[in-house]
This record gives structure tokens, C-alpha cells and sequence, in this order.
């Protein structure tokens, strides 16, 4: 099977880079990480590029006057390495149309929260401190909007007593480490479909996941 082509764009950690890196040098993953881009120099994300001979490339937000200045010039770096499917990992800006229009349909985010609920920045604090029983995370495509686009994949994670809004977070990026990467190899398989708000898995023998409950039911 043919390996698809990543851009990953990164502004700070690069952890869910270094996952795709790593189920990619594993195997698991079919895809080759052609560039990877930040908008913000010396972050831990182009070390980690580095370490494993991938090319990466700062787009230094200042650098640019306009959003749609610093996009076409991302455009054109993931164009000239042959990209295919754009990657945002833990990438701190909004996209214009400029950059949708040239990749549409072709863009991935994830977002730390189970979209709808807790748009925005600092969501695992913010379900913490809300009090819910689950949050997750969220693989979407990106459109014009703020983690808004059609989800691909999403991860329960619970919310267990004598839980921290730190212990919650890392708990919920051990789980956007997996589901990035199955997301990232379905579309390599061919099989998401985008059907208006909904993303179908085809060919998919997926088992159903069952109900579950936080805290686990006694009697019921
Ligand atoms: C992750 O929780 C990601 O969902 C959010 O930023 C955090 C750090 O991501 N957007 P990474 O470690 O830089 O991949």
C-alpha cells in the first residue's frame, strides 16, 4: 500500500508528533512525515523532528503581517514536500481559508476534549473543574471554524476520585496518542468518508463499543 504523505503542524511539546513518529518507525502506522512545520521557534516538537532526520521548518508568526500571508507560506512549504494530509498536533493557530481551500478535506486536528462540549483552550481544566465524569479527546477534520470540523474519532477517558486537572490531561494524551494514529491510518487505508457533518469508517467489521459508566453502576 502506498504511504501517504504527513505535513505535521506543531507549536510547543510535539508529543503527538512523537507518536506518529513512533507508530510510523514501528510499522503500524503506513505514512512518511515529509515536514514538519511550527509557527514558533526552538519548540521541543523540532528537536524531536530532528532526532529522527525529518525535515522541519519554523514559519515564524512575526514574521508576517497577515494570517493569510503566514498560511500561504506554509502552503507552499507542504506543497513543495509533497504532502497529502495535513497534520495540526498541538498547533496553537487558527487556519484561514487559504490554507482550507488548498488542503480541504485533507486536514486533521485533535482537540483534548470530547467537541462539542469544551471548545477552545485550557479544556481539560475547564471539564475538571465543570465536574463531568468523562472527557476524551477528538480527531477531526479542520474547517472554517474553531474544532468544529466533521470527528473521525473520539476517546472516553474518565474522571476518577482524587483526580488533578494534570492527572485528567495526561491521562487523556496517553489516549490522543492512539486515536491520532488510527485516525491517521484510516485515511491511509481510504477508509473515512465525510458525509456533511459525519466521517463513516468503510469497510470497517468495527465492533460495537458498548455503553459505559463513571462511576461503574453497582445493582444496575
Ligand atoms: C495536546 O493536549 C493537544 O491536544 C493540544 O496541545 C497538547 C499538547 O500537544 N492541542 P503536543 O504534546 O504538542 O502534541
Amino acid at each position: 500500500m502506498k504511504k501517504i504523505n504527513l505535513g505535521v503542524l506543531v507549536s510547543g511539546s510535539g508529543s503527538n508528533l512523537q507518536a506518529i513518529i513512533d507508530n510510523i518507525e514501528s510499522g503500524k502506522l503506513n505514512a512518511i512525515i515529509r515536514v514538519v512545520i511550527s509557527n514558533i521557534p526552538d519548540v521541543r516538537a523540532l528537536e524531536r523532528a530532528k532526532d529522527h532526520n525529518i525535515p522541519a521548518v519554523v514559519i515564524d508568526r512575526e514574521n508576517f503581517s497577515t494570517r493569510e500571508e503566514f498560511d500561504r507560506e506554509a502552503v507552499s512549504v507542504l506543497k513543495s514536500h509533497s504532502v497529502d494530509l495535513v497534520i495540526m498536533a498541538g498547533f496553537m493557530k487558527i487556519l484561514t481559508p487559504v490554507f482550507l481551500r488548498a488542503f480541504s478535506g485533507k486536514i486533521m486536528n485533535i482537540h483534548p476534549a470530547l467537541l462539542p462540549s469544551f471548545q477552545g483552550l485550557h479544556v481539560q481544566q475547564k471539564a475538571f473543574d465543570y465536574g463531568v465524569k468523562f472527557s476524551g479527546c477528538t480527531v477531526h477534520f479542520a474547517d472554517e471554524g474553531v474544532d468544529t470540523g466533521p470527528i473521525i474519532i473520539q476517546a472516553v477517558v474518565p474522571v476518577h476520585g482524587g483526580d488533578t486537572a494534570d492527572i485528567l490531561q495526561q491521562r487523556i494524551l496517553k489516549e490522543e496518542h492512539k486515536i491520532y494514529s488510527q485516525a491517521i491510518q484510516f485515511y491511509a487505508e481510504g477508509r473515512l468518508e465525510i458525509d456533511g457533518r459525519k466521517v463513516h469508517i468503510k469497510d470497517s467489521s468495527i465492533a460495537k463499543t458498548p455503553c459505559i459508566h463513571n462511576p461503574p453502576l453497582e445493582k444496575f
